[in-house]
């Protein structure tokens, strides 16, 4: 008996000495100095030993016990400081690396356009109206006196829908009669709204045409207006998008749902009218269609023409874009490649 506990007492502590893991540490515990651990029975069959050994027996199965129970708690240490080192040395944090940048977004080029006019035009006093982008043929057109089979309606090639009569705006015109009729109170009110968005038309996409892009329209209704208003306001705004000193010229044309109709030029803000390859050797850049609102629209509106007037002009925010920044071709806009868009 006495052998056995000596034998049992090395074997444990040779054991434990081998140990590296915390793991094996604990079932070497449960192994010796568990509730059914060897020391342990040992400890209660001490009944079965003859009486005059008993005492010095139990001392010694006690000391040994406790020596274990040292050991094994020198062990535990141990194996945790050494487990806790292979762990900050497996799963080394570099807290010096600086951290991974989170990608932000940006704004479209156009949008930055789009938000550059609305301030222009906020501080000048026009607020935002917004209309459809499915629009009926007949706001689209007839109501912009532009009747069914009229040449004119040649300017726009148009999307069709399956339902008869449903197309998507060529441009946002259209706007100017749902303004009229939802602002103007049956023609009571005056109205100073610009009318932002998206248009389609049926083209061939190239580097000079895409099939959507957007507009930027200009409506003003009072009871005097004249075309003196239409110049001062448009060369109030060049002189903000362009500069104190952006010269403006106008230039006679035609469009349905204005009388009289002109183009508006703004001198070329890269060569200051010298030519060069952003005005096309013009010295002059297009800027926006406008005129003065025509009486059938007027009406359509639901103004009485001979007491209302107001102008109307329409501008095109990709294309001032594609001038401000030199961008050769349209089809950037929509691509949604990255290498263009990082750039604004
Ligand atoms: N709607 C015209 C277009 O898409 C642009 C335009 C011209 C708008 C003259 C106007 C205007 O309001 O007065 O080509």
């Amino acid at each position: 008996m006495h052998q056995q506990l000596e034998t049992l007492y090395a074997e444990a502590l040779a054991e434990l000495d081998a140990i590296t893991d915390s793991q094996a540490v604990r079932a070497w515990e449960h192994k010796y100095l568990g509730q059914k651990g060897a020391v342990t029975l040992i400890l209660r069959g001490i009944g079965q030993i003859p009486k005059e050994e008993r005492a010095a027996f139990g001392k010694r199965a006690n000391e040994i016990k406790e020596a274990l129970a040292e050991a094994h708690a020198r062990r535990e240490t141990l194996v945790q400081e050494q487990e806790l080192a292979r762990d900050l040395e497996e799963n080394a944090v570099d807290v010096t690396l600086p951290g991974r940048a989170t990608p932000t977004g940006g704004l479209h080029p156009s949008t930055q356009t789009l938000r550059q006019l609305y301030d222009i035009w906020a501080e000048m006093g026009f607020q935002v109206y917004r209309s459809r982008d499915v629009e009926t043929d007949e706001t689209n057109f007839s109501l912009l006196n532009i009747p069914p089979h009229h040449p004119a309606r040649d300017m726009w090639d148009t999307f069709y829908t399956t339902t008869p009569g449903v197309i998507l705006r060529t441009h946002t015109s259209p706007g100017q009669i749902h303004a009229m009729r939802d602002l103007g109170q049956n023609g009571t009110q005056p109205i100073r709204v610009i009318l932002p968005g998206m248009c389609y038309r049926y083209e061939q996409v190239t580097a000079r045409s895409e099939m959507q892009f957007h507009q930027l329209e200009g409506l003003a209704i009072g009871r005097n207006i004249r075309m003196s208003d239409l110049k001062g306001t448009i060369s109030a705004f060049a002189r903000r998008m362009y500069g104190a000193n952006a010269a403006v010229r106008y230039r006679a044309s035609y469009f349905p749902f204005t009388e009289p109709s002109m183009e508006v030029d703004v001198e070329c803000f890269l060569c200051g009218g010298k030519g060069c390859r952003v005005c096309k050797y013009a010295g002059w850049i297009e800027i926006a269609g406008a005129g003065m609102v025509h009486p059938v629209v007027l009406q359509n509106g639901g103004y009485d023409p001979t007491e209302w007037s107001g102008f109307a002009f329409g501008m095109g925010p990709e294309r001032m874009t594609m001038n401000k920044h030199d961008i050769n071709d349209i089809r950037y806009f929509w691509q949604n490649d990255l290498r263009f868009l990082e750039q604004f």
